[in-house]
């Protein structure tokens, strides 16, 4: 029997995780458009937790369903390989882009498009389209060999920034002349300080005491403070990324009627909480408004710059560490869900 593992976590207890075995369905198990591909490279980070964390509330753990009742799957951005198919155009060896469970393998039911393929499979159908979309790698034009490494950690994160940079620069900052940006750390926060370093506004980074250093030195930032000092009073957006109600309050505290707008992305703190003063950014959404403002060409077009601009200086901002197998990834799993990892080396994970 050929088997494949699948990691999945307790759902209200994401520190216990299983590695569960089962038969890998073989050629003959497949029905007529379903393919199977083999997980080969993915990435982890504190936007994995994220989707634990609030997993029953975006629908995260529909995606890969395994495990009991209680547990689930945690996704992941990464390569897999085609190792069964019964889609012609899709045959074995086709290198693939795209949402991943944490697995070795995964089946899906691909409709063509003309950059890769849909999985239409019927769990996934009322899920957000965007975690639905797989690029064959031989037909993206941003696709390079070399960058995998950076395309699994960053190209999920780097696409929200660039949104959500894009978002503000459409709405005018709200009128306010300065960015204030929590988990200044995270990969997903300093790649919107990275879009907006000409945008003609102050960029200011909150972060944990600890990475004031390593925040400082990505030269992305106007200035950078610890999350107990005072911002300046001046007309301010909010980007939050930590999800720390104390921070929000200090921030709404201090600024009063000049915190135009207050935007939450994330949640690195792991504390959801619901506050009326705060909008969320659902990426999904402004790629959707893009896509119809500019085409689905025109929006590849500005993030493929965007992209190119920000791997050029990425791989020299966080170092790479690699990992191999389902025990490797569970350790991982555990430093980030504990905040043990530090912001200047980054988890990718071979299977
Ligand atoms: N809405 C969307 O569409 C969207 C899309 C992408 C990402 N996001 C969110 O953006 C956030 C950042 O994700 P990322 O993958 O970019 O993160 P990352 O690079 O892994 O961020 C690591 C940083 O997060 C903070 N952190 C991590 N674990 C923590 C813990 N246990 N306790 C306290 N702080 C912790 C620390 O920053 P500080 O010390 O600076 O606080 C740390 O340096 C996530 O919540 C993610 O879900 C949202």
């Amino acid at each position: 029997m050929i088997s494949r593992w699948t990691v999945v976590a307790d759902r209200g207890d994401l520190t216990k995780t299983e590695v569960l075995h089962d038969e890998l369905p073989a050629a003959s198990d497949l029905s007529d458009c379903e393919v199977l591909l083999k997980v080969s490279r993915v990435g982890l980070t504190a936007n994995n937790v994220t989707y634990g964390v609030i997993g029953d509330l975006i629908g995260y753990w529909r995606f890969f369903p395994a495990g009991g009742d209680d547990q689930g799957v945690v996704p992941v951005w990464g390569f897999a390989d085609v190792v069964e198919s019964t889609v012609d155009a899709l045959a074995p060896g086709t290198r693939v882009y795209g949402y991943l469970p944490m697995a070795s393998h995964v089946v899906v039911r691909p409709k063509l498009t003309s950059s890769g393929f849909v999985d239409t499979a019927d769990h996934r159908a009322d899920l957000p389209a965007v975690y639905n979309s797989y690029l064959v790698t031989s037909q993206d034009p941003a696709y390079d060999a070399a960058l995998e490494d950076l395309q699994v950690l960053y190209r999920p994160l780097f696409l929200t920034s660039f949104l959500l940079a894009d978002q503000l620069t459409d709405n005018a900052f709200h009128g306010a002349r300065t960015v204030v940006i929590s988990s200044a750390s995270s990969k997903t926060a300093f790649g919107t300080a990275q879009c907006l370093k000409n945008a003609g506004v102050r960029v200011v980074g909150l972060t944990s005491p600890r990475n004031v250093a390593f925040t400082e030195g990505l030269g992305l930032y106007d200035t950078v403070l610890p999350y107990n000092a005072s911002v300046d009073v001046e007309p301010s957006v909010y980007l939050d990324f930590s999800g720390s109600a104390d921070v929000r309050s200090a921030l709404h505290d201090r600024l009063g009627d000049d915190l135009k707008k207050d935007i939450s992305i994330g949640l690195t703190h792991q504390a959801p909480s619901q506050d009326q003063r705060s909008e969320f950014f659902f990426a999904p959404d402004q790629l959707r408004k893009r896509t119809a403002d500019w085409g689905a060409d025109g929006l590849a077009q500005r993030f493929g710059e965007a992209w190119r601009g920000f791997t050029a200086q990425a791989g020299g901002w966080v170092s790479v560490v690699r990992h191999t197998g389902p025990e490797e990834l569970i350790d991982v799993w555990q430093a980030v869900l504990a905040g043990e990892t530090n912001p200047d080396s980054a988890d990718v994970i071979t299977f």
